[in-house]
């Protein structure tokens, strides 16, 4: 049987070698040899996010514990938060900071819309806030945020930044160290290339201390940073049991990371990015986000003549490419592609050419300027910087 060609934004295809690791037998969490691959995880870890000025978390748990670990630990009762929205994983902050009991100003930006720094500048002016929430890769659109003029913007207010780079680290330029963010959170099922079941977070000494020296204590035994960096300093200690086979799968993943090298993996999503993109406009697709804001990892396109379940079924059904749906009000006019971690030019045609079969299947009046073949035929030439 062949596999599904996961072009879902996340969980993604993992690689053999990762799968093998979790099939190998149990071992407790006191194991020498585990706590040693927990020592390499948290280099690794600094690796993929630059980050050799702050501190690496790895927990177990989806990438919402970091962001939620993020709140709980940084935010107290009455502090005010503004979250950039610029689409549904921007809203989680304003759940998860409004449950923690921040007094919240949620910034909407309209759907397609980058969150704009000039405006932010404006909002933090009127002072009082303790941190600002955003979203890099906004993977219910495939939008990415100006994150390093933000990130400035909130350094030149004395306001923290917390940053959900869930679906970026690993395939999109992001330097911790020279970003200057405060915290920044991404998950193992997503550009990494491992499966789901563990949270990253670069934390800044800025943000450890003021975790560390809170007015109150911190509101939550698990999402606590203060709790998991004695942990993280000394990982032979218990805390709650950790998902042996999913870090030591990450680990792999994360090697795998450093064995390509971080600047050729951002340089390889951008290519084949920009071959999925220019392939997709031939086909005279209208992308959900404004040009020049377009992530290198997420792409979410408007489906002709709304046909998003028609679309989605022949490819999963037909081709075995599994695509996702727009989320919320979204779904059944746009589809999203998932085009990161050990995504390749193979992968990248057989998307494109199944998707202009599909397309025509549907739409025999699509508006497309080429015909079958058309869109590979201008995928090609970037594809080829990396064959
Ligand atoms: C940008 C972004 N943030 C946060 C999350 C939440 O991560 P998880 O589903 O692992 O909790 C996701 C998941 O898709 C995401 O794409």
């Amino acid at each position: 049987m062949e596999d599904e060609l996961l072009m879902i934004p996340g969980p993604t295809n993992i690689a053999h070698r990762v799968a093998e690791v979790m099939s190998r037998p149990q071992i407790g969490h006191k194991d020498p040899t585990f706590v040693e691959s927990f020592k390499e995880i948290l280099d690794l870890t600094r690796y993929i996010f630059v980050n050799y000025t702050g501190v690496p978390f790895v927990i177990s748990g989806s990438g919402t514990i970091g962001m939620e670990a993020s709140i709980a630990s940084l935010i107290e009762i009455g502090d005010k938060v503004l979250c950039a929205d610029t689409g549904y994983f921007g809203k989680r902050f304003v759940d998860l900071a409004t449950i923690h009991g921040a007094k919240v100003e949620a910034l909407h930006f309209d759907l397609g819309k980058h969150a704009d720094p000039k405006i932010i500048d404006e909002k933090l002016s009127e002072g009082g806030y303790k941190a600002v929430t955003v979203t890099h890769v906004e993977t219910s659109t495939g939008l990415v945020n100006p994150i390093k003029d933000i990130v400035k913007i909130a350094r030149k207010h004395g306001v923290y930044s917390i940053i959900d780079a869930v679906c970026s680290v690993g395939g999109c330029e992001l330097d911790f160290d020279k970003l200057g963010a405060d915290i920044v959170i991404t998950c193992s099922q997503k550009v990494i290339a491992a499966p789901p079941g563990a949270t990253l977070l670069a934390v800044s000494k800025r943000a450890m201390d003021a975790i560390e020296n809170r007015k109150t204590p911190i509101h939550s035994y698990y999402m606590n940073l203060a709790k998991w960096k004695t942990f993280m300093e000394n990982p032979k200690i218990y805390l709650a049991t950790p998902s042996i086979q999913v870090l030591l799968a990450l680990r792999e993943a994360l090697l795998m990371v450093k064995e390509e090298g971080l600047e050729n993996r951002v340089r390889r999503h951008k290519i084949i990015a920009d071959a999925i993109r220019a392939g997709l406009e031939a086909l005279n697709i209208k992308f959900v986000i404004e040009e020049g804001y377009r992530a290198d990892t997420v792409t979410g396109f408007y489906t002709p003549h709304d046909k998003a379940f028609d679309i989605h079924s022949i490819m999963r059904e037909r081709y075995k490419i599994y695509l996702a749906h727009g989320l919320g009000d979204l779904k059944g006019k746009i589809l999203r592609l998932g085009h990161f971690g050990n995504i390749t030019p193979r992968n990248t045609i057989a998307l494109l050419s199944a998707l202009e079969i599909s397309l025509k299947a549907v739409d025999t009046t699509t508006d497309a300027t080429v015909g079958i073949g058309g869109a590979v035929d201008i995928a090609i030439p970037y594809l080829e910087k990396l064959i």
